[in-house]
């Protein structure tokens, strides 16, 4: 019967995503987000996450059969999240697909989230390149990634942050400045009319004697906080305070990316995750991989945040790699490591 569709579930935060994926191509996909109910709490109430994806996993499976043109019958496989995440949303994609996937009796494949986003490039550009450096930047993971084949070798840690992620030092320091959440986007928005030489701010573990790979945002979470506390009582221009910190940010990504590129011998670096859109990130990731002679290779907005498409993506990688299925009773891993 030749390659089969695969389903991709994604549940492992506050969206709800499903993609359909066979031999590499892009089918379709929809994803709700339950971002709006979670607003008001300025960050993601698990509780609340899991009944969205309750409501929103049927509607969610079906606008993705739509966009494709598909019936739910002809599903060959289905790939669903199992960590890490939140367990009660995890949980939520996790039985839905298992549902489906006994229901059609076709094969389950347990993936994990941060594999996805990974996989999510090959969507946009084909084929990972073997070996290729993977910085992947969103509000729950900073890392730097060595990968070869994705379906075949562990994805090796060449560094993690040892605090918040980049992702989560734009939302706290969003709420800081009073922006809405989610705080990357507003900062990525603000930082436009701002000037980032106003206000100077630390460039955390890029030191001589840090480890070229780690790295930390709390403390430039912090110098932040500082300098908006430091203009109390006056009006704070959050635009030069905003372009500051994504300067900064968009800095040491950068500069840990290319250096792991370099030390490496490798010739590509991807960049996923939600920080990933971010205007800055990429504009000085495009200069300095120039620089560096480094080929860069960032997915489109709609693919680099949490979806279906990914997991349905590394999904099809498995399925073509002759990975075995999960058995049904598999669990979610919310701590899973990478
Ligand atoms: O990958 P993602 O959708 O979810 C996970 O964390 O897994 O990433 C969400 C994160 C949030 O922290 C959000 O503020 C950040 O990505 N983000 C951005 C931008 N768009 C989303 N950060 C900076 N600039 C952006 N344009
Ligand atoms: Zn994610």
């Amino acid at each position: 019967q030749g390659t089969p569709v695969v389903l991709g579930i994604e549940s492992s935060c506050d969206e709800t995503g499903a993609g359909l994926v066979r031999g590499g191509r892009l089918l379709g996909h929809a994803v709700a987000s339950s971002m709006e109910e979670h607003a008001r709490f300025g960050g993601v109430v698990p509780e609340i996450a899991a009944r969205a994806h309750v409501h929103s996993f049927t509607p969610v499976v079906h606008r993705a059969l739509a966009e494709a043109g598909l019936r739910m019958s002809d599903i060959g496989a289905v790939a669903v999240t199992t960590g890490p995440g939140l367990s009660g949303a995890l949980q939520v994609g996790l039985a839905g697909a298992k549902g489906l996937a006994y229901a059609l009796g076709v094969p389950l494949y347990g993936v994990h989230h941060l594999a996805g986003h990974v996989a999510a490039d090959t969507l946009a550009h084909g084929p990972l390149p073997d070996p290729c450096v993977v910085l992947i930047v969103s509000g729950g993971h900073t890392s730097l990634l060595f990968v070869r084949d994705l379906a075949r070798d562990p994805i090796v840690h060449l560094g993690d942050t040892l605090d918040d992620a980049a992702g989560e030092c734009f939302d706290k320091v969003a709420r800081v400045f009073r922006l809405p959440y989610p705080g990357g986007p507003a900062i990525d928005r603000m930082a436009r009319e701002g000037d980032a030489r106003a206000v100077t701010l630390p460039r955390p573990l890029t030191g001589p004697r840090d480890d070229p790979y780690t790295f930390s945002f709390s403390g430039l979470k912090t110098a932040a906080a500082r300098w908006a506390e430091r203009h109390r009582g006056q009006e704070l221009p959050v635009a030069d305070g905003a372009a500051a910190l994504q300067e900064a940010v968009a800095d040491v990504l950068t500069r840990k990316a290319v250096a792991a590129c370099t030390a490496h011998g490798v010739g590509t670096l991807v960049v996923v995750g939600g920080v990933a859109a971010n205007s800055r990130v990429r504009a000085l990731a495009e200069e300095r991989c120039a620089a560096a002679g480094l080929t860069l290779r960032v997915p489109p907005l709609k693919l680099c945040t949490d979806n279906g498409a990914m997991i349905a993506a590394i999904g099809d990688l498995l399925v073509r790699a002759g990975a075995d299925p999960a058995p049904l009773d598999v669990s979610i891993d919310p701590s899973a490591p990478l």
